[in-house]
């Protein structure tokens, strides 16, 4: 977790290293720190957000300098906690993310030398480890402490009257950025998107020594060369465009991120890899989690294929008998326990394909082959956009699996999620806000999608939401249901549509008040419910995808009506590089 940001050239650096934080927040919003060089070392940190702190840049001045944004995870959220940390002399400043392992051990070791430590974190020992092997050149000094670290870790490091910024990465993403007469580095390539199209990306054990001419990698203690990708993400891909929340903006792009993922599947020879392969399994978190148990659903109704689905925070826990293709999916390529799943699939000797949004991201390095969704940055910390790009991912598998059966239902599923943006939920909205918990349900494909919905409500609304196929309810949780739980049931036809249809009266009879979504013109529904909520009559794969977007911006507008922090919900961070 965490953000970092750096610069070295000829502008001043704090205030351009504030406003790349700015783009980071989604990584952690705790609390930020600056530190530039200019003859000493200058920090300023603070506790909280720093988009909502004005922070007084005067006390640094200096065009080399590092800032950080924290998703605490040793040592509470405080400013003495807040990087940069700096060594006992106050002459090295470090930023970092990730978490060092070893310490405990680390920092035992350091203070029985006489070092004083000043904060809770396991990243100060890194600035103690740089002083102990300081003798006048900073890159010979961090490439000795990352010998001595366990863990993961991005990192960038000044000294005190040297022009240099070092960066080191080991399983945590860190990208440079290459300007004129100036260079960058950062978490990701947000930062980066005003001042350079050009950009390196780090490999893991990779040290690099930044000056505002040149870029200096070194792998194993031996100079390398490192690829310099084109940026194709614009600033405008990166902002608010008007809206008042990235959320709701990102759910305005999915049409476009549907579409684009599609066509940028066209003809990939990765399909028909999936195609043949006997068996699959997919590990995932979170709502990719609940993406891939879409695809279980699609793949082995219409593909007749079998799909194990695993919670990658369990996977690495027990030994799954798997065989044949493990897909590991994640929106930002650095969830660690998505990466764990790799190494799983790796130490059963099968192949790992990933489905990611991030070009360079650490899961594109793990995984054998990588299928890129094309949706774009998301910076909301709730997946919206992402999601839907996954499912692309996932109906273009299916499709293949099917000899391309469904060609004309994906090219024309964007124009059916473009319908739904509009919808009227101005009465669901108004039911819910009201409640404290609440149920989804649905059934077959629906059931996911359903588990997806509660989960968008719970995290930016804050409203106790449980998604549950439609049939368990009775087996236990319709103890709760009361005319203070609502119920969205989602009814659309099919296979189920008859016992959902049955499943909603029963929950009905007991209290709970129940917004249905089902097909434009379905009055049976319409009369059974007490508010109803149209989509477009289609193939069941785009209802799936119609049916979710409502439920997102169900879930958005239920948010805003609770004047709930939408981007930033509490206690969360966008990538979760930490187990
Ligand atoms: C929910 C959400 C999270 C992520 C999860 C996995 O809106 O965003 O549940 O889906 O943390 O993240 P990725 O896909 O980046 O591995």
């Amino acid at each position: 977790m965490c953000g970092i940001v750096g610069y070295i050239g000829w502008r001043d650096a704090a205030p351009l290293i504030v406003e790349g934080l700015k783009r980071l927040e989604y990584r952690g919003y705790d609390s930020f720190g600056v530190a530039t060089e200019n003859g000493d070392i200058r920090v300023v940190k603070r506790n909280g957000r720093i988009s909502d702190n004005h922070l007084d840049l005067s006390a640094l001045s200096g065009t080399i300098g590092i800032g950080h944004t924290r998703w605490a995870t040793h040592g509470v959220p405080n400013e003495q906690n807040a990087h940069p940390h700096t060594d006992c002399s106050g002459s090295i400043a470090v930023v970092h993310n990730g978490i060092i392992e070893n310490y405990a051990l680390l920092r035992r070791k350091l203070t029985e030398k006489g070092h004083h430590f000043r904060s809770e974190t396991d990243t100060e020992v890194i600035a103690h480890l740089i002083e102990e092997y300081y003798t006048g050149d900073l890159l010979a000094a961090v490439t000795e402490t990352v010998r001595h670290l366990e863990g993961s870790y991005a990192i960038l490091a000044l000294a005190k009257n040297d022009p240099r910024i070092v960066a080191a990465r080991r399983s945590s993403p860190l990208v440079l950025g290459i300007g004129d007469g100036e260079m960058l580095c950062a978490s990701d390539i947000t930062p980066l998107l005003d001042h350079t199209e050009r950009a390196v990306y780090l490999e893991d054990g990779d040290i690099a020594a930044l000056t505002p001419a040149r870029i200096d990698v070194y792998h194993d203690g031996m100079p390398v060369e490192r690829q310099v990708d084109h940026i194709t993400w614009s600033v405008d891909d990166a902002k608010k465009g008007g809206f008042p929340h990235y959320m709701l903006k990102e759910i305005y792009e999915q049409p476009q991120a549907f579409y684009n993922t599609i066509k940028g599947l066209e003809g990939d020879s990765r399909l028909a890899m999936v195609r043949v392969a006997p068996e699959l399994t997919v590990a995932a978190c979170g709502t990719s989690y609940h993406a891939a148990l879409i695809f279980r659903y699609l793949a082995e109704d219409y593909g007749k294929k079998r799909v194990n689905v695993e919670l990658a925070s369990e996977f690495k826990y027990y030994a799954p008998p798997i065989r044949e293709l493990v897909i590991a999916v994640s929106q930002s390529g650095e969830t660690a326990d998505t990466l764990a799943a790799i190494d799983q699939a790796k130490a059963h000797n099968c192949p790992a394909l990933a489905i990611t949004n991030i070009l360079g991201s650490s899961i594109t390095r793990k995984a054998d082959w990588t299928l890129f969704m094309c949706a774009g940055p998301e910076i909301s910390v709730a997946a919206t956009k992402s999601f839907t790009a996954q499912l692309a991912v996932f109906m273009a598998m299916v499709n293949a699996m099917c000899d391309r059966e469904f060609d004309d239902v994906l090219a024309h599923a964007n124009c059916s999620i473009e319908r739904v943006l509009s919808c009227t939920l101005g009465k669901a909205v108004a039911l819910i806000s009201e409640a404290q918990e609440m149920f989804y349900v649905g059934r077959g494909v629906f059931y996911p999608v359903a588990l997806e919905g509660a989960l968008k409500m719970k995290e930016i609304s804050y409203i106790h939401a449980e998604g549950y196929a439609a049939g368990e309810l009775k087996h236990g949780p319709f103890a709760l249901l009361s005319p203070e739980t609502p119920v969205v049931a989602i009814c659309v036809p099919g296979r189920t549509y008859g016992v959902m249809l049955s499943n909603v009266k029963e929950m009905k009879a007991r209290g709970a008040p129940i917004i249905g979504i089902g097909i434009e013109g379905d009055t049976e529904v319409e009369q059974v419910v007490d508010v109803f909520i149209p989509v477009p009559d289609d193939h069941q794969m785009v209802q799936v995808l119609t049916v979710s977007v409502v439920l997102q911006l169900l879930a958005y507008h239920t948010a805003c009506a609770l004047n709930r922090d939408i981007d930033k919900p509490r206690n969360l961070a966008k990538s979760v590089t930490v187990e």
